[in-house]
């Protein structure tokens, strides 16, 4: 078996990664230390997977990068990753590619909501669910997830309550949820697409963190019987597993013909038409050709996990990490901590230099909160760690100024 490189990191200058940026940092913590580390936005810092890098350097060299079109090949790409690693059988016609997730959420407020209607949410959920509806003037609910036994579970009771009483047009449902990695078992996912469907609610899962997985078994709502099909769209990427949001790719998988076509029509409006050259080489090739890489990554993360945990465990008094079974992105609860979660992260720009994610970056309900990110190489895990540790102990002995 060929063993993948995870500890030779990606120069991220030359892709100008934001997470990097001297400049997007500093708009954030004016006095960061020059020399962070970031552990916020959320993109790994390994190369791509050789087979991935081989395929776009063919395409470099070959100097073409006009306009093109989804092929059969992609297609086929998309629905054998489904067989292959979720057991689902897909038909070809359900496929849309698309740009990106969030476009994906923003062209389907457009497609299905007028003015005055709006989007349910469990929160705390990823921010840009609730800019999908708010930049098209729509509205937001939220449903506060409940915390039990350091995982979020879902208030059945609010959420049909708020159904039946506000009448959402569709629910914007994160499986597994960001931020907390937690995977909805399949119950879960066909009681939540029940309720949708008794109170006429569009249901909307975006999987993009379904590759990842540390603990326990993923389910698509793709694997829901088929009397849930036609009222459900799913969205999904590449680029969280083979870390591509550059290149900007995404699809819409749709069982039902009229649903699909009012999305449809919103792209026609918009002529978005040739897709993107090298997204869909990478994505093809990493479908086809990237499980292993995949797999390696994943267990190469749950390694960076465990770094993280002991140092959360031994060193961070008030910390506490929820239980997470996918994705690379921790989600610390500091509700006990001595501080509060911008004056820790704060003083972890400043003093440690390292940048965490806040939970202000989230829809609602994450006030006490701040996510890590470990897609980078045990090294860099290690001294961020050690880094923030040092820190902490000088907050709990009281020795920091400004504080
Ligand atoms: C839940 C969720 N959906 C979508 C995205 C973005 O996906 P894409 O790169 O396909 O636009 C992210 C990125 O962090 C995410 O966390």
């Amino acid at each position: 078996m060929k063993k993948y490189d995870f500890d030779t990191l990606a120069n991220r200058q030359i892709d100008n990664a934001r997470k990097w940026d001297q400049s997007i940092v500093k708009a954030k913590f004016p006095n960061v230390r020059k020399d962070f580390i970031p552990l916020w936005i959320a993109d790994m810092d390994f190369q791509a997977a050789p087979e991935i890098r081989t395929a776009l350097s063919e395409m470099s060299i070959n100097g073409a990068y006009g306009y093109t079109y989804p092929t059969e090949r992609w297609y086929q790409s998309v629905i054998d990753w489904y067989k292959k690693r979720h057991n689902v059988v897909i038909k070809k016609e359900w496929i849309t590619l698309g740009y990106g997730t969030v476009p994906n959420m923003h062209i389907l407020v457009q497609s299905f909501l007028d003015a005055n209607d709006s989007i349910l949410l469990n929160t705390p959920i990823y921010g840009p669910f609730a800019y999908a509806a708010e930049h098209n003037n729509r509205q937001v609910i939220t449903v506060p997830l409940l915390k039990h036994n350091n995982r979020y579970e879902i208030d059945w009771v609010n959420v049909e309550r708020n159904m039946k009483e506000k009448h959402p047009k569709a629910t914007f449902f994160c499986s597994p949820h960001n931020p907390s990695g937690r995977i909805w078992s399949k119950s879960e996912i066909i009681k939540m697409a029940e309720l949708c469907q008794k109170y006429h609610v569009l249901f909307v899962s975006d999987e993009v963190h379904s590759e990842h997985i540390i603990e326990g078994t993923f389910t698509s709502s793709l694997e829901m019987d088929s009397e849930y099909m036609d009222n459900l769209v799913m969205f999904t990427s590449p680029n969280k597993a083979f870390n591509l949001g550059g290149l900007k790719l995404s699809y819409s998988i749709i069982p039902n013909e009229t649903i699909r076509n009012q999305f449809r029509k919103q792209y026609t409006k918009n002529s978005v038409t040739s897709p993107n050259v090298p997204g869909q080489i990478a994505m093809t090739t990493a479908y086809e050709e990237c499980d292993e890489w995949l797999d390696q990554c994943a267990t190469y993360i749950k390694d960076n996990l465990e770094i993280t945990k002991t140092y959360i465990d031994k060193y961070f008094e008030g910390w506490k990490m929820m239980e997470m079974d996918s994705s690379y992105l921790p989600w610390i609860d500091v509700s006990k901590a001595k501080l509060d979660m911008h004056e820790i992260a704060k003083i972890m720009a400043e003093d440690a230099g390292v940048v965490v994610g806040i939970g202000d970056d989230y829809v609602s309900d994450a006030d006490d909160f701040l996510r890590l990110n470990l897609g980078t190489s045990h090294a860099v895990i290690e001294e961020a760690m050690s880094r923030m540790a040092k820190t902490w102990q000088k907050v709990i002995a009281n020795e920091m100024e400004n504080v």
